[in-house]
């Protein structure tokens, strides 16, 4: 298994690893800091089950847990014993005190619509769609899928079936009807929640024209309620007796609704994430753990104050739209901004209009956005104030110093601590990130493990490496908030994470520590792509592609883009009889975007009689990964067949 380092462009690494410049947290930051004592880690690496205790106290609990934690490798329970509900904290107990008329949710459509939500308002909503969900059928236990755009119905929905304990599985409204399909049927939903369209760039993505296609296959849904978002924009068909409107399953459904009390280790969501193989993994995250996990990390990452505004960018249907736009900040009683459309419309100064719009305090999005935003100039940034912000983070991927330094200088004006998180699906909220108020941040590195959590660099054996050594990212002990299987298939949950280095959580990525023992993230060290901070398994391309009736035998890379992070470039060998063409080119990529979603669409395909493979047929990924991004090619003594590389090296040359 090869490091990033060895894998992409050494240059960047060596260059990220040169980055000598610091930036301590300022005087006036660090005195009003939720966290700045850096007595925190050695208290928390002393009695991390202690720690989490003490965080676990800013919950409600219905009953209390009668032990921290049970550990049985690679079995995690957390607060043993203990009852609560998700939606009574993240709603309920802020709609009953002195918050109840604050804005919990500040929603900005893209057309230019908005909509204020107080806890107040948000608790009623959230109970009618409760007892609208209860009218359908759904019971503690059950399964809803919901695939819906940015609309704070979503988030109604997620909370409502906490609310009664049922289990979402938000799938991202950018997936194809087939990738929806699939999840359905893993995760056997019984309801769906969706929405008519969604407004993209001033156009609509037809969700409930989508959802048709993806229920032509999926036995376990008995209805599928729809909100009205698009109206004649899109008109939709509603099947009798399967679809409903939103609208008028709450017309008459009340405004309360008891919260169910769980156990601590009930199931509260399952999020399909990619992995190593073609299928989706349903990662499952539970009750307490994971709220535990959020809010602590939301509140002392961001420094949270009660009047702000925060602002987290990234989709309902990815990881940190779960933990850092609904349950991390609702949680701890915060004001969350939510956004439907892109950066770039009407123009590509919306962002930077909503924050001046709502004042927002924190900024928190992907360097791939911040990358965009560099390409597209300082003139859109500088149209407006910024003066609102406090702190801006990133999420996703490995930052580059050049779009690090430009982050701080254009958007944070140099004032503003960034705090680059690093965190999975799996995680369920941040592990390695600066503590604003403690941590001397350097432009690339994600710093620190943070308080409660142990990680270590270890080499191929799980030999934990010193400082400047380089090896891969390992978790060592357990933490609130991990996931705690894998929906259906313990046995990969085992063979995934826990397999490799005994008792230790293998993250898959590659990292090195610098003299100071900073935490530098290098990438994936497996077969999953980072494409503008969205996982995609090289697999799941390839399976799209060998799926369509041309292609014999399809093998796909990550290849070093400049704005998106990694882009995808598939090498393709056609069956006999059939021709190369530029069209078919192009349908290939269409063909992946209708099986997954646009956000798997190949960058580029390269045509080729044969594939590079070792003399046991494996494909060898690292020198199709070499042509595609021009380099010297690595040891190739290992081929079966060497002329294979020679063809393909002068085809790509060729092609550009
Ligand atoms: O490779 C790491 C990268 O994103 C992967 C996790 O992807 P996902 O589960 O989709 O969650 C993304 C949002 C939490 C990781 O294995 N990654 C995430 N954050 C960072 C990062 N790489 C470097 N620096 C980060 N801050």
């Amino acid at each position: 298994m090869p490091l990033p380092s060895e894998k992409s462009s050494e240059k960047n690494v060596s260059a990220l690893l040169d980055e000598r410049r610091t930036f301590p947290p300022s005087a006036a930051f660090k005195k009003s800091a939720n966290w700045n004592d850096p007595a925190i880690y050695d208290r928390a690496a002393k009695d991390p089950e202690g720690f989490w205790a003490e965080q676990a106290k800013n919950l409600d609990w219905f009953t209390p847990w009668t032990r921290v934690l049970e550990w049985n490798v690679p079995w995690a329970n957390w607060f043993v014993g203990g009852k609560l509900n998700v939606a009574y904290n993240c709603v309920d107990r802020h709609a009953h005190s002195a918050r109840r008329n604050k804005a919990a949710i500040i929603w900005e459509g893209e057309p230019g619509d908005s909509r204020v939500l107080t806890f107040g308002m948000l608790e009623r909503e959230v109970n009618r769609f409760a007892n609208a969900l209860k009218s359908l059928g759904v019971v503690k236990g059950d399964r809803v899928a919901i695939y819906m755009g940015m609309v704070p119905e979503l988030a109604i929905a997620m909370l409502a079936c906490a609310k009664i304990g049922a289990a979402h599985s938000v799938v991202f409204g950018g997936f194809s009807a087939e990738a929806l399909r699939e999840r359905i049927n893993d995760a056997q939903a019984k309801v769906l929640i969706t929405a008519d369209g969604a407004w993209r760039r001033g156009t609509v993505v037809p969700l409930k024209a989508g959802v048709d296609d993806a229920l032509t296959g999926t036995p376990t849904i008995e209805k599928v309620v729809v909100l009205e978002r698009v109206g004649k924009a899109a008109p939709i068909s509603m099947k009798q007796g399967r679809d409903l409107w939103w609208h008028d399953v709450v017309a008459k459904a009340s405004g309360e609704c008891a919260a169910e009390p769980m156990d601590a280790e009930d199931m509260l969501f399952i999020l399909y994430t990619s992995g190593t193989t073609g299928k989706p993994k349903g990662v499952v995250h539970t009750t307490a753990g994971y709220l535990v996990g959020v809010s602590t990390t939301h509140r002392n990452v961001f420094d949270i104050k009660e009047d702000d505004v925060y602002w987290c960018t990234a989709d309902i249907g990815w990881v940190t739209g779960h933990s850092y736009i609904v349950y991390g900040p609702l949680a701890n009683g915060t004001t969350t901004v939510m956004y439907e459309g892109t950066p770039d419309f009407p123009d590509r100064g919306r962002f930077w209009e909503l924050i001046d719009k709502y004042g927002v305090n924190i900024f928190y999005t992907a360097p791939t956005a911040i990358r965009t935003f560099m390409r597209w100039g300082k003139e859109f940034p500088e149209k407006y104030k910024l003066s609102s912000l406090r702190l801006i983070g990133t999420v996703g991927e490995p930052i580059n110093p050049e779009a690090w330094i430009w982050y701080n200088e254009t958007i944070g004006h140099g004032r503003c601590p960034i705090v680059d998180t690093w965190w999975q699906t799996e995680t369920g909220c941040i592990m390695i990130s600066p503590l604003p108020g403690i941590t001397a941040t350097k432009p690339g590195s994600a710093t620190r493990p943070l308080p409660g959590i142990i990680a270590e660099v270890v080499d191929i054996d799980g030999k934990p490496v010193g400082p400047g050594g380089g090896g891969y990212l390992v978790l060592s002990k357990p933490w609130p908030s991990m996931l705690r299987t894998i929906y259906g298939d313990p046995e990969r949950y085992v063979q995934n994470y826990w397999s490799r280095y005994a008792g230790k959580y293998f993250t898959g990525d590659g990292c090195k520590l610098d003299a100071d023992g900073y935490f530098w993230l290098l990438g994936r060290v497996d077969d999953v792509m980072n494409v503008s901070g969205h996982r995609i398994s090289t697999y799941e391309v390839e399976s799209a592609l060998v799926d369509h009736r041309s292609v014999a035998e399809a093998a796909v890379i990550g290849k070093t883009h400049e704005i998106k992070g990694q882009g995808i470039s598939a090498f393709v060998t056609l069956k006999e009889g059939i021709t190369a063409s530029d069209a078919l080119k192009d349908e290939l990529k269409n063909h992946v975007a209708t099986k997954i979603g646009a956000i798997a669409k190949p960058d580029d395909i390269f045509f080729t009689a044969e594939l590079p493979k070792t003399r046991s047929a494996k494909i060898m990924r690292r020198l199709l990964r070499d042509i595609a991004e021009g380099r010297v090619l690595g040891d190739t003594t290992t081929l079966a067949d060497p002329s294979v590389i020679a063809r393909l090296k002068d085809q790509a040359k060729d092609e550009g």
